[in-house]
C-alpha cells in the first residue's frame, strides 16, 4: 500500500496526460502559453498503462483520474481508457477537462468505460469567459456537458473558481444552472499554482464568501455524510435536497489530513502532493529496465516521503516549480 509517515494511504491515482491546454485560464496559465513538456519526454500510451498497471496490481490504487492540462487533447484517450478499464481489479474511472471536444468525445469514452468526469466551468457569460480564459469557447463547454449527461456518464461534476472582479458575482447563477442540468456543483478556493505566480491571498474567494453569496438566494444545510473519507469537498443540501452543492476550501479548509491522492505527471514523475516541492522519476528508470517490483518500489519510497499538509499559510511556503497545467488537478 502506498502508505506515508502519517498514517495516510493514498488510494487515488491523478495521471496528467498532456501539460498542454486549448485554454488559458489566469489562475492556471499565461495568455501566450507555457513551454511544453517535450514530446520524446511524454510517457507513452504504453508506459502509462503499465505505471496504472503497477499502481493497481500492486499498490491499492482503486480510482484512476486523467487529468491535463487538458486531456481530451491527448490522442489516445479512448484507448487509454479502454486499457485502463481492462486492469484487475477495475479502477473506477473519471476525468477532469474543460470539456471543449467532449460533445464529440463523451460518448466514446463512456463506451470505453469513463464512469465519472469533472467539468470546469467559471462563468456562464461569454464575455466573461473569453476574459478569463482567454478563448471563445463558452459554448463548447456547455455542450460538452450536456453531452456527458445524454452519454450516460454520471455524476457530471462542474468545478467552478471564483475570482474578485471577474466573476465572483456568479456563484448563485453557476448554482442555478447546474441544479437545472442536474450536475453537481462544487466550488473550489483558487491555489497558488498558476504559472505566473498571480496568486494572493486577499484575492481569493474564500468558501465563507462563497456560502454568504449563495445564502440570500438558497437555504444551505450542512450534509456530512456519515463517512466524509476523504472528499474535499463540504457538501450543502440546497433547499432542503436532494440537490447539493460542494464548497472545497483547499486554502482556508484544509483536508490534507485525509488526502488519499498520489499523481503522476504528464513526464512520468510521482507527486505525492500538488504543492510537492520533489518529484520522483519513474520514466527513467523505466526506459532503462527497471523492473515492475523496482518501479513500485520507487513509488512506495516517493509517498513514503509525503508532507503532511501543503502549508499555504507558512511563513516559508513557496510555490511549487510546475503550475497546475503541468500537474494535473
Ligand atoms: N486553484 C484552484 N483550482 C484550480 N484549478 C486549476 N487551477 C486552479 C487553482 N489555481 C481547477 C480547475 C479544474 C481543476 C483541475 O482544478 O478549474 O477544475
Ligand atoms: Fe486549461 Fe485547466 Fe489550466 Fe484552464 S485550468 S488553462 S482549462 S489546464
Amino acid at each position: 500500500m502506498l502508505a506515508d509517515s502519517f498514517g495516510r494511504i493514498a488510494t487515488d491515482l491523478r495521471i496528467s496526460l498532456t501539460d498542454r491546454c486549448n485554454l488559458r485560464c489566469s489562475y492556471c496559465m499565461p495568455a501566450e502559453g507555457l513551454d511544453w513538456l517535450p514530446g520524446p519526454l511524454l510517457l507513452t500510451d504504453d508506459e502509462v498503462i503499465r505505471l496504472a498497471r503497477i499502481g493497481v496490481e500492486r499498490l491499492g490504487i482503486t480510482e484512476i483520474r486523467f487529468t491535463g492540462g487538458e486531456p481530451l487533447l491527448r490522442r489516445g484517450l479512448p484507448t487509454i481508457i479502454a486499457r485502463t478499464a481492462r486492469l484487475r481489479p477495475r479502477p473506477e474511472i473519471s476525468l477532469t477537462t474543460n470539456a471543449i471536444g467532449l460533445a464529440r468525445l463523451a460518448e466514446p469514452l463512456h463506451a470505453a468505460g469513463l464512469d465519472r468526469i469533472n467539468v470546469s466551468l467559471d462563468t456562464l457569460q461569454p464575455a466573461v469567459f473569453k476574459t478569463l480564459s482567454k478563448r471563445d469557447r463558452l459554448a463548447d463547454v456547455l455542450a460538452g456537458l450536456a453531452a456527458a449527461t445524454a452519454a450516460g456518464i454520471a455524476p457530471v461534476k462542474v468545478n467552478s473558481v471564483l475570482m474578485r472582479g471577474i466573476n465572483d458575482g456568479e456563484a448563485a447563477s453557476l448554482l442555478r444552472y447546474c441544479l437545472a442540468h442536474g450536475y453537481q456543483l462544487r466550488f473550489i478556493e483558487q491555489m497558488p499554482l498558476d504559472a505566473q505566480h498571480g496568486w494572493r491571498r486577499e484575492n481569493m474567494v474564500t468558501a465563507d464568501e462563497i456560502l454568504a453569496a449563495l445564502s440570500p438566494e438558497f437555504s444551505l444545510t450542512p450534509d456530512e455524510p456519515a463517512e466524509r473519507g476523504a472528499a474535499p469537498a463540504e457538501i450543502f443540501l440546497v433547499d432542503g435536497g436532494p440537490a447539493r452543492v460542494g464548497v472545497i476550501g483547499s486554502v482556508t479548509r484544509p483536508f490534507c489530513g485525509a488526502c488519499d491522492r498520489v499523481r503522476l505527471t504528464a513526464d512520468g514523475q510521482v507527486r505525492n502532493c500538488l504543492f510537492a516541492r520533489e518529484e520522483s522519476d519513474l520514466r527513467g528508470p523505466m526506459r532503462s529496465g527497471a523492473t515492475d517490483g523496482e518501479l513500485a518500489a520507487l513509488w512506495l519510497r516517493a509517498v513514503a516521503a509525503k508532507l503532511p499538509g501543503h502549508g499555504i499559510d507558512d511563513p516559508g511556503f513557496l510555490q511549487p516549480a510546475r503550475p497546475m497545467s503541468a500537474i494535473g488537478g
